[in-house]
């Protein structure tokens, strides 16, 4: 089996982050959301991934590369226009035609084993698998209506939900999707839909399954998304020690202090991670917390935060809660009350909250 990721699309949700880059590669625990996917995929032994691309696709190429570094094959398809998530899977017709292939849309952290979704599909004979996911909100989500075992609805964020069982990005098809994406029209919102190509293989007759799961997933379309999912993350991440930590400074657990970091009179809550050659002074960071590679942060108080690669952070004295600082940002400063939901992108200097 093929792996392909859809890596087109706006991500206007994600902006300010998305205006300097892709969302794709956004940290969550320090580490970009599609590399969760590409080792997904590699745990499930594909080793030929392609990804759709839109017009970040420069960026992909050379943060990606031919995949080598995962020990697999990476090959980018352009999709001229982000004109939805079936038009994304056309695009790869050509290379995936004669495949059955795993779908992941790549801004999804899925826990679900993928090679667990293949053997069903294996196992069934289906020509198309989709994973669904009991949900509180059904209206944010495409849902799946069953009877018998069967699918016999779906629904993009419908009004009146029949159902709680979610659609998660990750399904795996056979060549016969194509056809049913070339005979499907746009949406009420304009976009062509994968659940209407999905609805149309089952109108055609094809045996179209389901897996349910019951692990974490998270699509990271806005902020909020990303702190929840950097906080899941981290709370799942073992602890482990490879910077230098001084005799006055206190850790807490689940705490990771990647190489040539160093902390020095400060207080590591639970769950942080402060990446390779950061250094964190005379602070107080946690809990929730990633510090990426590079960044200074010098008396300051952080928590539940996303701090990306290289920032300076500077007399933070009221607590910075619940914010994300973009790669290369300064923020010095904020005497007079704590400080939350900042969100501020690439290269910004704010000075004095
Ligand atoms: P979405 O989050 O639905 O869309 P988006 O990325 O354009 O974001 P926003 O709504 O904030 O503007 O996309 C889910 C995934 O699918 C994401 O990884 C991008 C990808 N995608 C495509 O590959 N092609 C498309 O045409 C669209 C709409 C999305």
């Amino acid at each position: 089996m093929k792996g392909l990721i859809l890596c087109g699309g706006r991500g206007t949700r994600l902006r300010p982050f998305t205006y300097s880059g892709a969302k794709h590669f956004l940290p969550v625990a320090n580490k970009p959301v599609i590399y969760y996917i590409i080792e997904a995929l590699r745990r499930a032994s594909i080793e030929d991934i392609c990804v759709v691309v839109g017009d970040r696709e420069q960026e992909f190429r050379s943060k990606l590369g031919d995949g080598s570094k995962w020990g697999v094959s990476i090959a980018y398809i352009r999709q001229h226009s982000p004109l939805g998530l079936a038009h994304g899977v056309l695009a790869a017709e050509e290379a995936l035609r004669d495949e059955t292939f795993v779908t992941v849309l790549g801004d999804n952290l899925i826990m679900h084993s993928i090679g667990d979704l293949m053997r069903h599909h294996t196992g069934t004979g289906a020509e198309g698998t989709i994973l669904l996911s009991p949900v509180s909100d059904p209206r944010r989500f495409g849902i799946a209506v069953l009877e018998n075992g069967r699918i016999t609805g779906l629904v993009e964020k419908p009004e009146k939900p029949a159902s709680n069982n979610a659609i998660v990005g990750m399904y795996v098809f056979s060549g016969a999707i194509f056809d049913a994406i070339k005979r499907i029209k746009p949406s009420a919102r304009g976009e062509f839909e994968l659940t209407d190509a999905i609805m149309e293989m089952i109108r055609e007759g094809y045996l179209v399954g389901y897996r349910v799961t019951e692990e974490w997933w998270s699509d990271v379309g806005y902020p909020e998304d990303l702190l929840a999912a950097n906080r899941r993350i981290l709370k799942e991440t073992k602890g482990s020690i490879q910077g230098i930590i001084d005799s006055n400074s206190i850790l807490g657990k689940k705490v990771v202090i990647e190489k040539d970091a160093h902390i020095e009179n400060s207080v590591i809550e639970d769950c942080v991670v402060i990446g390779s050659k950061a250094l964190v002074k005379n602070s107080r960071i946690g809990p929730y917390t990633s510090i990426g590679d590079g960044s200074r942060v010098t008396n300051a108080a952080i928590k539940n935060s996303i701090i990306m690669e290289n920032c300076v952070l500077e007399e933070m004295h009221r607590c910075l809660d619940m914010s994300i600082i973009g790669e290369g940002s300064v923020v010095i400063g904020n005497s007079e009350t704590e400080t939350s939901g900042l969100w501020i992108g690439r290269d910004s200097i704010i000075r004095s909250l």
